[in-house]
């Protein structure tokens, strides 16, 4: 009896609370509160979405070894499948048009080669062909700066008449560090705790990110030498960028937070606009961070026709080493002389998303906008990435977990936030929501929904419209 009035009840107050839900998830904000010719987008990257690992030709990547590698993924899954995009990828280009968004930032993967909707198209998104790895460690070795660009080249070559946007580097902080100092992504190189068998996590990642500038460099001056009078196209680079807030108001806490900073984007973008790294990384890391001839700078700098910003979240920064129990790591990370995190004693600076560093602060956008602004002469910016996750339970049905209307909230404060920087004269030209449908996340495997649109991994692949669809077709079509 107490059963069903309980059971009454809750029928009684779920509509409620759905109503409510609805009415918390309307909308502050739509396209025409952007400037006219800003790109509005949705962006995905090949490993994560194509699937088709042993068709048409294509050789493994590092991240087909990596993923195959037991221990290495959450679910313990791989992306033999992914969300197979490769053989669904009408269906999926119909969602976008139906959608209305303006354009599609893709990869294209490396092992693989060979509308109205523009592409974006990213060139390296971390699948390293596993020969090349094999042959001289990849990235650690300078010999991947004619690869790479002879890679590139035959994009230019084949598909330079239609694609004009391109991005060469997807997140090299990010590959860089989780790739060769915490062994969290492929190929898995350490030397920290003496988790890995090979590598070493106070010298690799400088080696590998001086590789990657010199070969983003030498392609960008391939392409304006050969192909940009031709075909008239842009080159960026996207960057991963937390937000880093002082923890406190102390001048330790207020370095610390600039310090991080200059690790995680100056380390890339202070090369490409200025000619070398930051002073606070030389000062730090020493002999340890490699030297650019005058003829690299010069190459280096004005590489660059916009700058690329993938950004989530934001964190606290203090004054600190990061340590393992005590233990001083003595790696890239660890150099910085900062703990970040995403709370303050007990407390977080924001809402949690589904993975673990993923905290919602809409007022980091605009922070981060303003801050580019300033120290890098207002450069044109495309935000490349933008977006949230919720978790694959095991248990939730479809019905639920279409309701998303926490991905809703976040992306209306991260629009209104990104206007507001537009307002305060920041030059923003483009935002790709990330991302068009749930795909395969790295080392989190397919445990984190990261889409507009669900896709049912036990029946099919098949997709359904999460709410969230409905909101930014409304945002897109909106006529004021
Ligand atoms: C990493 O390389 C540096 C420089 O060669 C060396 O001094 C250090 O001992 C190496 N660390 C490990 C863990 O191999
Ligand atoms: C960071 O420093 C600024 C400047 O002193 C201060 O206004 C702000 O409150 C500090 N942030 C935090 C979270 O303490
Ligand atoms: C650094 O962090 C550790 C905890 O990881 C803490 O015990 C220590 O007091 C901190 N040091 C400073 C200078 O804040």
């Amino acid at each position: 009896m107490a059963l069903k009035k309980r059971n009454a009840i809750i029928n009684l107050i779920l509509p409620l609370i759905v109503l409510f839900q609805i009415q918390t998830c309307k909308s502050d904000i739509n396209r025409e509160d952007f400037p006219k010719g800003f790109t509005f987008g949705t962006a995905s990257s090949a490993f994560q979405v194509e699937g088709a690992v042993r068709e048409d030709g294509r050789g493994p990547s590092i991240w087909d070894t990596f993923s195959h590698t037991f221990g290495k993924i959450a679910d313990f899954s791989n992306a033999d499948v992914a969300v197979d995009h490769y053989h669904r990828i009408e269906e999926d280009i119909q969602i976008m048009k139906d959608l209305g968004v303006d354009a599609y930032r893709f990869s294209i993967s490396w092992s693989r080669i060979f509308p109205r909707i523009e592409p974006y198209v990213t060139i390296y998104h971390w699948d390293l062909p596993q020969a090349l790895h094999d042959k001289y460690l990849g990235w650690l070795s300078d010999k991947i700066i004619n690869d790479f660009a002879n890679y590139a080249e035959t994009l230019f070559q084949k598909f330079g008449d239609r694609v004009k946007q391109w991005i060469t580097f997807n997140e090299p902080q990010a590959f860089t560090i989780q790739g060769y100092d915490t062994a969290l992504h492929a190929p898995g190189r350490c030397s920290i705790l003496r988790l890995c068998k090979a590598g070493n996590s106070s010298t690799e990642p400088y080696i590998v990110a001086h590789n990657v500038l010199r070969s983003h460099a030498t392609v960008a001056d391939i392409y304006k030498r050969k192909y940009k009078k031709v075909q008239g196209g842009s080159l960026g680079v996207a960057f991963n960028v937390i937000w880093y807030e002082n923890a406190t108001n102390s001048q330790k806490d207020i370095d610390a937070a600039q310090r991080a900073q200059d690790f995680q984007l100056g380390w890339f973008l202070d090369p490409l606009m200025f000619g070398d790294y930051p002073s606070s990384m030389r000062t730090r890391v020493g002999d340890r961070l490699p030297k650019f001839s005058e003829a690299e700078s010069a190459l280096l700098k004005g590489s660059l026709d916009f700058v690329g910003i993938n950004h989530y979240t934001t964190f606290y920064a203090r004054d600190n080493y990061t340590n393992f129990l005590g233990i001083i790591l003595h790696d890239a990370v660890s150099d910085s002389g900062t703990i970040t995190l995403p709370f303050k004693g007990l407390k977080s600076i924001g809402e949690r998303a589904n993975s673990i560093w993923l905290y919602i602060v809409p007022q980091g956008m605009r922070s981060l906008m303003n801050y580019i602004n300033k120290k890098y002469g207002n450069p044109p910016v495309v935000i490349t990435e933008n977006g949230m996750d919720d978790p694959n339970g095991p248990f939730t049905s479809i019905r639920d977990a279409v309701k998303d209307e926490k991905r809703i909230r976040y992306l209306n404060g991260y629009l209104s936030a990104l206007r507001d920087s537009i307002k305060d004269g920041c030059n923003v030209k483009g935002y790709f929501v990330w991302s068009i449908l749930d795909n395969w996340e790295w080392s989190a495997g397919y445990s984190s929904r990261f889409g507009l649109y669900y896709v049912d991994y036990k029946n099919k692949l098949k997709r359904y419209p999460k709410d969230s669809v409905e909101w930014f077709k409304k945002f897109l079509k909106a006529k004021k």
